[in-house]
């Protein structure tokens, strides 16, 4: 699959269900309304739409949410897409979680052909980590990562910087990953959603946290790449990696390689635009594959250019209506 500006798309990701167990501040509002039950794909339908897109060239797979490890019978999903390593149509198959449910997990994840994980931690101050997640709690997340790692799994801990709260904590946290085998990728705040408190209250340029760190760490520019919009800095003193994800001062859409597949079908070419395509009309109308693969066609055809995220203007409202958890990390 080939857009109009050139990139080929072989990056699909998934979230199988809009619903968490956390409200993390700056993702979500505390009394959010999900989607009924009845409006998300079964996990056939899912398997379907995930394994047209893989017939279609799509080589890399990653299940997010919403908290996909919430989702029930979730693990059928990933034994069903296991079959797609197994057979060499796909390279990787991944996912992105908040810990919660990673003790009972993390053994059938490894067993499925997962190799490699994404866990978000933004703090390691207990008191703080139930501040930000308003309702997770952070010996849980720490005993899903032992468990991760005890299966084998690649760990890479995702944080979201954000002014006033993390700022400071920031060295601490790159120590502890970097010192647990793990990299640690930091992540602008996106304006995605409306949620309770104000963005610009939150903001914390990547630009400042690195040079804060380059007066304690000796950081070199790292040609290190995952096809993502992360940048990587090698740390001399921890011997790790540190990646930098930054939406706002940064655009990184040129070599923009996936997709984002939402639980009610509805296919997002981009995650800061609002222009979708609905796939659960094509998958539902007919047996046979045909109209999907047109549908799916037809909407890569039309993957814009890049997003246009800003936050500027205090008060201003989120640059696309609908939340992260919705279209997926
Ligand atoms: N801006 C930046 N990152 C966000 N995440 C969730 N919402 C936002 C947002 N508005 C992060 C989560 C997780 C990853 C999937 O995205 O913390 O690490
Ligand atoms: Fe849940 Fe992740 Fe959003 Fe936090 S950031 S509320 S863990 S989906």
């Amino acid at each position: 699959m080939i857009d109009p500006f050139g990139r080929s798309i072989s990056y699909l990701r998934v979230s199988v269900t809009d619903r968490c167990d956390f409200r993390c501040t700056y993702c979500m509002a505390e009394d959010m309304t999900f989607l009924p039950k009845k409006d998300l794909l079964t996990l056939e339908e899912l398997d379907r739409l995930c394994s047209a897109f893989i017939a279609k060239g799509v080589r890399k797979l990653r299940i997010t949410g919403g908290e996909p490890l919430v989702r029930r019978n979730v693990m059928q999903f990933f034994r069903a897409m296991s079959r797609h390593l197994a057979s060499g149509a796909l390279e990787e198959l991944t996912l992105t979680t908040n810990g919660s449910q990673l003790e009972k997990h993390a053994a059938e994840l490894a067993e499925c052909g997962v190799k490699r994980i994404n866990v978000s931690v933004d703090t390691l101050d207990p008191a703080k980590f139930k501040e930000i997640t308003r309702w997770g709690d952070l010996a849980t997340v720490l005993k899903g990562i032992k468990a991760a790692q005890a299966a084998g799994l690649k760990i890479k801990i995702n944080a979201v910087a954000l002014k006033d709260f993390n700022e400071h904590e920031i060295p601490d946290l790159m120590r502890w990953a970097h010192g647990e085998g793990m990299d640690l990728t930091l992540i602008e705040t996106m304006p995605l959603g409306e949620i309770d408190i104000d963005r610009t209250d939150q903001y914390l340029p990547l630009s400042k946290v690195r040079a804060d760190l380059a007066r304690q760490f000796t950081l070199t520019e790292s040609s290190h790449r995952t096809g993502g919009p992360a940048r990587y800095l090698s740390v001399a003193e921890t011997g790790g990696r540190l990646g930098l994800i930054t939406p706002l001062t940064h655009n990184f859409c040129e070599s923009c390689n996936r997709v984002r597949l939402t639980c009610t079908g509805t296919l997002y070419m981009c995650l800061g635009q609002d222009d979708a395509a609905d796939l659960r009309a094509p998958l539902r109308s007919s047996e046979s594959d045909d109209l999907l693969h047109a549908a799916i066609d037809e909407a890569v055809g039309r993957k814009p250019k890049g997003h246009d995220f800003v936050i500027e203007r205090r008060g201003e409202t989120a640059a696309v209506p609908r939340h992260m958890s919705m279209t997926g990390g």
